[in-house]
């Protein structure tokens, strides 16, 4: 048995340490994020509200808003707790649940994008098949699986992450518990773990093409 003990919580540096400039930070992070938020959600709302947007590219579009509020949000809630309270604990959980939910939206975002622009492909190169081939079923597979691709991805990621064992310190030099930066502290051998993005994104290739 090794003589050591296992990491229960992570100390997020965040992004500056001066006390002059945090609330500052604060503050424009907060202009950001409500930016973000009504922007996203007005898109959302209104593409749901109006029956003329009722059409493929603007479903994408509003999946797409989701996705970035989602993501923001994921990020923000975080880096805001961090400006205001100085360095920010962050249980072993918490920032397991993060990396997922970041990395979900990510990957479902890259994979919405193919998404439309598939769709404007349909819509421009092959005019008179588009109505047949982007059908409500075909939409509703494709964003289906741009949802499902972003969680196996970050299911992918985040477990291979938080399979190592954390030992040697606990702070995160970052304002978010992302992979590089997490991986970091790991004192196992990282050797398999860093082969595994390598095998996700030939994964990926395939799957794309
Ligand atoms: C899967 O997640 C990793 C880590 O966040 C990311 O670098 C990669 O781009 C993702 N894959 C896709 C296809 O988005």
């Amino acid at each position: 048995m090794e003589n050591r003990t296992e990491v229960t919580e992570f100390i997020l540096l965040g992004l500056t340490s001066d006390p002059g400039l945090q609330l500052p930070l604060f503050l424009m992070f907060l202009l950001i994020y409500t930016i973000t938020l009504v922007g996203n959600l007005g898109i959302i709302l209104l593409i749901v509200l109006d029956s003329r947007l009722h059409t493929p590219m603007y479903f994408f579009l509003g999946n797409l808003s989701l996705v970035d509020f989602g993501y923001s949000s994921a990020v923000t809630h975080m880096v805001m707790g961090g400006l205001l309270l100085g360095n920010e604990v962050i249980s072993y959980n918490s920032c397991a649940a993060q990396m997922f939910f970041i990395t979900a939206f990510v990957t479902a975002e890259n994979y919405l994008l193919t998404s439309m622009a598939y769709d404007r492909y349909a819509a421009v190169c092959k005019p008179l098949h588009y109505t047949t081939t982007m059908t409500t079923n075909m939409c509703a597979y494709l964003v289906i699986t741009c949802y499902v691709c972003g969680f196996l991805n970050a299911s992918i990621y985040t477990g291979n992450i938080f399979s190592l064992s954390f030992c040697l310190s606990n702070v995160v030099h970052h304002f978010f518990c992302d992979i590089p930066a997490v991986m970091a502290l790991s004192c196992s051998d990282r050797h398999v773990s860093e082969l595994v993005p390598i095998y996700a994104a030939t994964f990926n290739i395939f799957l794309l093409s």
